[in-house]
């Protein structure tokens, strides 16, 4: 699968002095650019960093079916993948179905909308009612917590509306005195612009909050999706579908008030009398046969300790992951 290119990212990376080399150093350092796609929206366990790692150890098929579907970065991942003629997400979650077809229809878009800054109360009184507002202004994505603390906030708003509304408070004065307004239209560049200029006085204020909303913008348009809020329970298993599922892990974060039933979901999974590949950590249910695993930092825990993600299967799965890639697999 071709790897989309959207954010810089700088890699580091050491290699052994050539032979014969004039160079004195013992050890060059190599500077490598490349860049990653982001998928999906901002949220909390989004797949975003390991999405085409999952999609390319899953089969083609007609349709994929992403039955903990979240933030969405699996199904944009594997709309963009063409190895999939069509896209079915679902989440228990009614505000994000409403949230992904806005953005699809381009209404997040900087030439429909300018972002008014959400304040602490605004959230709170909004995040149970608005999925933009849940997800793209709340801390770490996690649609509860506002994402500023209290004394950044003014700040925030400050910049916000200089970047958006061309307003410029006396904070933002006394950061820029020699200001003379905006000479760029587009408010991307403009918060890219004013990033710049903030490093240069090696001051680190983010827009996350612009930053999170790019990221809707980029589903605009997307075509071949179904789309549909229930349980996985719900789901019925139609010829030709790839059916991956990403629940809640155990021990890590809930995402409903009452939490997810693992036990209930294994069985699930066993008794299925189709295909099924599921993501987890280590899992209590020894029934399944791990066909893939990858480590990662952890974004759900403070410590960022490095996790082994795996992919679990159950035996219809294992037989199918077993002919694709036997030599990549475990087993
Ligand atoms: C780990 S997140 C999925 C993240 C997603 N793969 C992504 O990349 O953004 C698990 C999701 O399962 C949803 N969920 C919890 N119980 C569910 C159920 N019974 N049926 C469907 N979705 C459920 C949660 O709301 C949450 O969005």
């Amino acid at each position: 699968m071709e790897r989309i290119k959207d954010e810089v990212v700088a890699i580091f990376k050491f290699q052994k002095k050539p032979k014969g080399s004039p160079c004195k150093a013992t050890t060059y350092r190599v500077f490598y650019f490349m860049k990653t796609k982001n998928y999906g929206l901002p949220y909390m366990g989004s797949k975003s960093k390991i999405a085409e790692h999952i999609i390319n150890i899953l089969p083609s098929g007609e349709r994929f079916v992403d039955l903990f579907g979240g933030g969405f970065a699996m199904s944009h991942c594997a709309l963009l993948s063409n190895k999939f003629n069509e896209v079915f997400y679902n989440e228990i979650n009614p505000l994000l179905v409403p949230l992904i077809k806005d953005a699809i229809a381009g209404k997040y878009s900087y030439e429909n909308f300018k972002p008014p800054f959400i304040s602490r109360q605004e959230f709170h009184e909004r995040k149970d009612l608005d999925g933009y507002v849940k997800y793209c202004w709340s801390f770490g994505n996690n649609g509860i917590t506002y994402m500023f603390n209290p004394e950044i906030e003014k700040q925030k708003r400050s910049l916000h509306n200089a970047i958006v509304f061309n307003e410029f408070d006396e904070f933002f004065k006394s950061l820029f005195p020699d200001f003379k307004g905006w000479q760029i239209n587009d408010i991307k560049e403009r918060r890219l612009y004013l990033k710049t200029m903030l490093r240069k006085q090696a001051k680190r204020i983010d827009l996350q909050q612009l930053e999170q909303l790019e990221r809707l913008q980029q589903l605009e348009q997307l075509e071949r999706l179904q789309l549909n809020t229930g349980s996985y329970s719900g789901y019925k298993y139609k010829n030709g579908d790839v059916v991956y599922c990403d629940p809640p892990y155990e021990n890590t974060a809930k995402y409903t008030s009452k939490g997810f039933d693992h036990k209930e979901f294994y069985n699930w999974v066993y008794n299925a009398d189709f295909p099924v590949w599921f993501s987890s950590y280590e899992i209590s249910d020894r029934r399944f046969v791990v066909v893939n695993e990858k480590k990662k930092k952890s974004l759900l825990n403070v410590a960022r300790k490095t996790i082994t993600e795996k992919i679990y299967t159950n035996k219809k799965a294992f037989e199918i992951s077993k002919n694709l890639h036997s030599k990549k697999f475990l087993f």
